[in-house]
């Protein structure tokens, strides 16, 4: 069975519109693990528009499953992570002014920086995976750069509709394949819903995927109730 980690960066996200005590990641943290959830994932962007150092610290100390940190080539945030030792980390690309992660890491690019990066986080026993596209070429030399798995973006896939988004699949499918034949862990994640996990989830070699805004997004309708019947009784 495929795990499951949850990102919680949108938790934070609200708590920081208005700079409130609460909505509290460590909490969400909580609930996400005792709902079955394989690990917990954040990603502390160089703008700090959610999550923040304290909350990594926090997690850190906290959560019971695994820690997974997503983080940019930053020397900051390389820095923060060395002294926070997640249990995974994952390194993705990151761009000021967009909305979210788009596209995979551009592995030739940062290769260099990459080369020194990844031992220096797998010295303190962090796992190291590339947030990438399911490109062969790419998950190539992610294994020779010494990564540990590399999570493919499905971004693509759910934006996609169709025919389109079947192709999408189809090569989906065919990185994990290949990502497992040389060794490393398949991992996938990025715009994953209620309704397109069903057929990727059937591709079985796929280790993990990290979901955050859709789980996030859903959690306000389940739990919305609730909130209003207990002011209501206030008021
Ligand atoms: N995996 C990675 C590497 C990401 O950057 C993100 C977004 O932060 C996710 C998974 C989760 O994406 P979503 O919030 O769309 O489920």
């Amino acid at each position: 069975m495929a795990l499951l980690g949850v990102n919680i960066d949108h938790v934070a996200t609200l708590r920081q519109n208005r700079f409130t005590p609460y909505p509290d990641p460590v909490k969400a943290a909580q609930i996400c693990e005792k709902a079955g959830a394989d690990g917990i994932t954040v990603h502390l962007r160089e703008d700090r528009r959610h999550i923040q150092e304290s909350d990594c610290l926090k997690l850190k100390k906290t959560i019971k499953t695994k820690l997974n940190l997503e983080m940019s080539l930053a020397d900051d945030i390389v820095a923060f992570a060395l002294k926070l030792k997640p249990n995974d980390a994952c390194i993705v690309p990151e761009k000021r002014r967009e909305l979210t992660t788009e596209g995979g890491l551009d592995v030739f690019k940062y290769r260099e920086k990459l080369s020194r990066i990844i031992p220096a986080l797998q010295k303190n026993k962090t796992r190291v995976s590339l947030f990438i596209e399911p490109d062969i070429k790419t998950i190539e030399l992610s294994k020779k750069l010494g990564a540990d798995c590399v999570e493919l973006h499905t971004g693509k896939y759910a934006n996609l509709k169709g025919i389109k988004q079947k192709r999408e699949l189809e090569r989906i499918k065919k990185a994990v394949q290949f990502g497992n034949k040389i060794g490393l862990i398949v991992n996938a994640g990025h715009g994953l819903n209620y309704d397109n996990i069903k057929a990727i989830a059937k591709i079985k070699q796929i280790h993990e995927f990290n979901i955050g805004h859709s789980i996030i997004s859903y959690s306000i309708f389940w739990g919305l109730f609730e909130a209003v019947r207990k002011m209501k009784n206030l008021v």
